[in-house]
């Protein structure tokens, strides 16, 4: 039987493709997408995207195949679910795998940024340490964390932080019953009770732009923003305008509005800490994500239950 055909949008690791090979027969498109998609769009059952490059409502549209498309990352907000559901689309995603690797970063971090690392590495490069000590950072130990999105890396950002004694508080949807951490039911009033602000939920008309001019500007010179979730939770211009002209202390990104493109500004900026989308970048989250991937695909071709559904 001829191989099922499964477009691949994103990178992918080495085992990854290796292990999908095995089983699917491998597309990726060429520079061509429009002769691409005329000469094998009719035999791609299955799209692979991630956090982000996922599956358009115009891709979609050009699939009249398409039956699956499992995402490489816990992030859905790339992938037209609604069109998904309206053409009987499923969807899967890797949730739960790469929670403490993206909460791990959320707390590296914090640290990098408040402690300088990034710089002070700079600085021992340059040579600089001859000529004086660095200058003085800030302390992570104890400081007022507030989380966006208690979900499960938002709470595994929290567990992280409280061995570090930190104070904990939220903002959610709604209260979450079974924590003893602050909740506030608005951004604002969070960011008036914290000093670090740190981005952990999904993305989703609610949630765009969350952290706006406002909460930017009570966080203040003595407030930090870490962003592990979205870059369009953040107004990106005002955060930019803000780490520029000093009104914020610092930021730790990991993500960006328009990937891999990151504002100019920020690459001159020592007060902010960039990495390039990596929260579930570990070669054993990576292999964990590319077996739920796989293993999706293959119960969905085998009529089998999806091990990780959306939809
Ligand atoms: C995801 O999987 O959605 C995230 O982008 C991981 O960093």
């Amino acid at each position: 039987m001829e191989p099922i055909g499964v477009l691949v949008l994103c990178g992918m690791c080495d085992y990854f493709e290796e292990e999908l090979k095995k089983k699917f027969k491998v597309l990726k498109f060429s520079e061509n997408k429009e002769g691409f998609l005329k000469e094998n769009g009719n035999s791609i059952r299955g799209v692979i995207g991630n956090g982000v490059i996922g599956a358009s409502s115009e891709l979609i549209d050009s699939l009249p195949k398409l039956e699956i498309v499992a995402s490489h990352s816990v992030g859905l907000d790339k992938i037209d679910l609604k069109k998904c559901k309206e053409r009987g689309i499923r969807v899967t995603y890797t949730p739960d795998v790469l929670t403490d690797d993206v909460a791990d970063l959320a707390i590296a971090l914090i640290l990098t940024t408040l402690r300088k690392i990034c710089e002070s590495d700079r600085y021992v490069r340059s040579g600089l340490w001859k000529k004086g000590d660095f200058k003085l950072s800030t302390k992570f130990t104890g400081k007022s964390v507030g989380i966006i999105g208690l979900g499960k890396i938002g709470t595994a950002i929290a567990k992280r932080a409280e061995a570090f004694n930190c104070p904990i508080s939220y903002f959610s949807r709604s209260e979450k019953p079974n924590t003893n951490y602050k909740y506030f039911s608005n951004v604002l009033d969070l960011a008036a009770n914290c000093q670090i602000l740190v981005v952990a939920c999904s993305l989703n008309e609610g949630t765009r732009h969350i952290v706006n001019r406002e909460v930017i500007d009570i966080l203040g010179p003595q407030g930090f923003i870490i962003n592990i979730a979205r870059g369009l939770h953040i107004d990106e211009p005002e955060l930019v305008s803000a780490l520029v002209e000093g009104r914020l202390g610092g930021a730790g990104l990991d993500v960006y509005v328009n990937e891999p493109g990151i504002p100019e500004q920020l690459l001159g900026l020592d007060n902010v800490v960039l990495v390039p989308h990596i929260g579930s970048n570990t070669l054993e989250t990576r292999k964990a994500m590319a077996d739920l991937v796989i293993g999706n695909l293959e119960a969905h071709f085998l009529n089998k239950p999806l091990l990780t559904p959306v939809i």
